[in-house]
Order: C-alpha cells, then sequence, then structure tokens
C-alpha cells in the first residue's frame, strides 16, 4: 500500500493528556500511523503517497465494542418489549435455532455495515451455536478487527433443543481457535464465548478456561448478573450470586470479559477488582430489556475496567455506538448526579478503555505513532450540532450530540471501509435484498 496522509481539521487523540492537535496530519504507512507531524513542516506538494484532504471532519480513534452478537441483527424489531427470560426462550433461541449458513451469513453482514458505517473497528463477538465459520469468514472479508468465539451451550432449560453436548462444544471451540485465533494478519483472535450459567455446565465453564492456556492473548467472554430472574436461577443451581460462582470455579482474571454486571453485591464488585475482570457495559440493551442499571460510576472509582457495547440488534436495536455512549453518560445522573459520567469519560470508554479490556491497547484505541491506523472521520460542524469555537466541547459534541450520520470515513489498518458517507465493503441495496428473503424463510421455519 502506498504511504497515506490525513489532513484533518482537528485530530483527537486520547492520548495520556487527551490532547486535540489542529493543523496536523497523520502519516500512514503500512496500516500503521507513523507519523503525526505539523503542517508547518510538511510541504504537501512534494508528498510521494495518497494525500487524503479530510480538512472539514475531525480524526477520532476507532471505536472498540466489547459486547455484540452479530448473529442477531437480523432479529431486529423481532424480540421488542420482553425481559430477558422471555425473551430468550420466546424470541431468540428459537430465531438463532433456526439459522441456516445462508441467514446467519446475512445477519452477520447487516450487523457489520450497522458497525462499521458508525465508525466501530473492533468488536468482541458472542458467535452462535453453530456454523461459527460463517461469522469468522465474514469478520475477515469485511475488513474490522474482531474477537469472536463459537457460543457455547451445553445445557437450556429454556429451549432444550437449542445447545450441544459439553464434548461437541469443547471441540468446536478447539478447533476454530486453531484455525481462526490470529487469522487475517492477527486482526481477528478468539474470543472464547460460553453464553451464561444458565446455559454452560461448570464442567465446560472450566475447561474453556482451561483451553484458553493454548491461545495467548484470547478472551473468555460471557454474560453475567444481567437480570433479577436470571441471577435466582444461577443462585438456585449453583447456590452462590453470578460473579461469585465465577471466581469459585476459577474463571475470572485479566482476560475475562462479562457484559453487563448489573446486580452485583459489594463483595462481588470486589471481586471484579482483585480480579482485573472487565466489565462490557451495554445500557441501551439493560434499559430496553428492563434489566436494571449497572453501578458503572462506581466500577470506574475502583479502578475496575469498564468498556461499551451495543449487545445484540434485537435488544437495542441498532449497533451503532453514539447511543451506548449517550446513554452510558444519561442513565447515571439521575441516580449519582449529573456530574459523573463526563463526555470526556465516556469517549473514553469507548475507546482505549475498549482496547485494554482486550489488551490491545497497544495497538489501537488511541492515535498515536506505533499504532494501527483504525480511525474514523466525523463531520461536527452542522447547524445542530454544539458550535465548536475551542477544543472544550469536542467531547460534548462527539458523545451528546453527534450519532452514525456524522460518519464520513472510516479507515481499519490504514484501508478505508467506508468513504464520504458511502460503506465499501457491502452494497446496502443486496444486504437488504438477500436479508428480507433470509429473514422470510427463517420465520417459516421457526416455531414460536
Ligand atoms: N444472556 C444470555 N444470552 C444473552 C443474549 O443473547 N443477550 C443478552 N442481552 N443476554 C444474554
Ligand atoms: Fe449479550
Amino acid at each position: 500500500m502506498k504511504p497515506k496522509l490525513l489532513i484533518p481539521k482537528q485530530i483527537v487523540t486520547v492520548n495520556s493528556k487527551n490532547e486535540v492537535l489542529h493543523n496536523h496530519a497523520v502519516e500512514i504507512i503500512d496500516g500503521k500511523i507513523e507519523r503525526i507531524v505539523s503542517l508547518k513542516d510538511l510541504k504537501t506538494s512534494e508528498y510521494n503517497g495518497d494525500i487524503l484532504d479530510f480538512h472539514n471532519y475531525t480524526l477520532v480513534p476507532g471505536f472498540i465494542q466489547t459486547h455484540i452478537h452479530l448473529c442477531q441483527t437480523l432479529f431486529r424489531g423481532l424480540a421488542d418489549d420482553l425481559e430477558l427470560l422471555d425473551w430468550l426462550q420466546k424470541r431468540i433461541f428459537p430465531y438463532e435455532n433456526s439459522h441456516t449458513k445462508n441467514s446467519l451469513r446475512a445477519s452477520v453482514r447487516l450487523g457489520l455495515h450497522d458497525l462499521l458505517t458508525g465508525g466501530t473497528t473492533t468488536v468482541l463477538d458472542m458467535g452462535t451455536l453453530r456454523n461459527q465459520e460463517i461469522i469468522f469468514e465474514e469478520l475477515i472479508a469485511s475488513g474490522i478487527r474482531a474477537f469472536a468465539g463459537n457460543c457455547m451451550m451445553d445445557k437450556n432449560e429454556l429451549y432444550p433443543t437449542f445447545c450441544d453436548t459439553s464434548d461437541w462444544n469443547l471441540k468446536s471451540s478447539y478447533d476454530l481457535a486453531k484455525s481462526f485465533h490470529n487469522s487475517n494478519n492477527g486482526k481477528v483472535k478468539y474470543g472464547f464465548a460460553p453464553r451464561f450459567v444458565l446455559s454452560c455446565s461448570e464442567r465446560l465453564l472450566k475447561e474453556t478456561k482451561e483451553m484458553m492456556k493454548d491461545f495467548s492473548s484470547s478472551v473468555f467472554h460471557t454474560h453475567s448478573s444481567e437480570n433479577k430472574s436470571e441471577i435466582e436461577t444461577v443462585k438456585r443451581m449453583t447456590g452462590k450470586e453470578n460473579v461469585e460462582y465465577f471466581e469459585s470455579i476459577g474463571i475470572l482474571d485479566q482476560n475475562t470479559v462479562l457484559a453487563h454486571c448489573i446486580h452485583l453485591n459489594d463483595s462481588e464488585v470486589k471481586t471484579l477488582k482483585t480480579n482485573s475482570v472487565r466489565v462490557a457495559h451495554c445500557p441501551s440493551s439493560n434499559l430496553k430489556l428492563g434489566s436494571g442499571i449497572a453501578n458503572i460510576p462506581r466500577y470506574i472509582k475502583e479502578g475496575i475496567s469498564v468498556s461499551l457495547g451495543a449487545d445484540g440488534s434485537p435488544c437495542n436495536n441498532g449497533l451503532n455506538i453514539f447511543n451506548e455512549m449517550r446513554l452510558a453518560a444519561l442513565i447515571q445522573k439521575p441516580i449519582h448526579g449529573s456530574t459523573v459520567m463526563d463526555a470526556l469519560t465516556v469517549f473514553r470508554l469507548a475507546t482505549i478503555e475498549g482496547a485494554k479490556a482486550l489488551h490491545i491497547e497497544k495497538e489501537v484505541g488511541s492515535i498515536e505513532v506505533g499504532k494501527k491506523a483504525d480511525l474514523v472521520l466525523l463531520d461536527l460542524d452542522k447547524a445542530d450540532q454544539p458550535l465548536l469555537i475551542n477544543d472544550e466541547g469536542i467531547y460534548s459534541s462527539i458523545v451528546y450530540s453527534a450519532s452514525k450520520e456524522n460518519v464520513k470515513s472510516v479507515l481499519i489498518d490504514g484501508k478505508l471501509v467506508m468513504d464520504d458517507g458511502r460503506c465499501l465493503m457491502f452494497d446496502e441495496d443486496e444486504l437488504l435484498s438477500i436479508g428480507k428473503n433470509e429473514l422470510q424463510q427463517l420465520l417459516k421455519r421457526v416455531s414460536i
């Protein structure tokens, strides 16, 4: 690839000083940020490479979402107004169980289109029980940076036909990790994904953790403490609270990402901290399923890793990070006061904190020399946004006012995947027509 010189209006670096740079250009060589250079020191007319003139746009790091279900995108709008266990039993399990390879592919592509056009450049995806290789194929084709894995389920009282044996789950995950961990030039990694306590035997959870030792830099991704009825069931099954149970079987450490963590007692919060567990906060999903509001300001104060995720399309109903940032800030204020979750804090959750959660902060999450060029260009100069007369308002503009309509161009590893408001990886009309056809057929197969 030819060197590229990006010239934005300003650069929101998210470095340790949260610097915002003006009159600077970013040079990209071999997918990495080679230089961040003042325009005063540059003779652009002599530049030997491609110049990308984005002088109206603000450059920010690519967004990172640490809890997503791409296999569910097809079911957007088909599972509204239900609480978690009904939502799973009456809708999501039957739908997921009815996927064919083609419907799964259509779902994943729709999800990836939503993510890329919203400026998300890295995801941790929960995967699917069957045909997980389709998800990997699509992740690789899309160019996104991702951790993903077979959604493991070796029991399912809510919908008994949707699970498989422990041996099958373990072998399938191991084989997939062998094939896809560190694939696509290291952009795709394995995220072991036992779904939640209600769908996983103790053996499955423990042996999965054990298996991870063969795959350094993989993560362990599961749901925890999302819904009160779920937690009651976990207590009946194990005699313990959700996080207590995970601790007792030895699966909590810095490589564990727990989605939600809404209903925790004090001792469980301490457990997250002492074990350096990562919390994936999903505010839209938590509100829509009526699950509750996690005490995120407390987790942050305690030094617990918190990052953001849109969860699945049917509990949101979209996958864009702007909704998650805005809600992550707003939902805490009536409880803890309006000074908590300021815009800068929240913007960092969606960028560098996501990278730290996945241990890839040396590669992505901020705009610094040596990092991968995962970058997003936002048009913030709009009459319906704050008028940016100085740097003060920039985080406010992104967190409280922006939406995915403000995303103009997106690069991953220095390659444009969206430009001038147009996704370069997918044809939207084709996604729609294939998606509708697959959904129609799936709804004929499913019995709910
Ligand atoms: N818990 C177990 N599975 C799921 C899921 O698909 N979505 C959410 N939000 N919670 C879950
Ligand atoms: Fe989820």
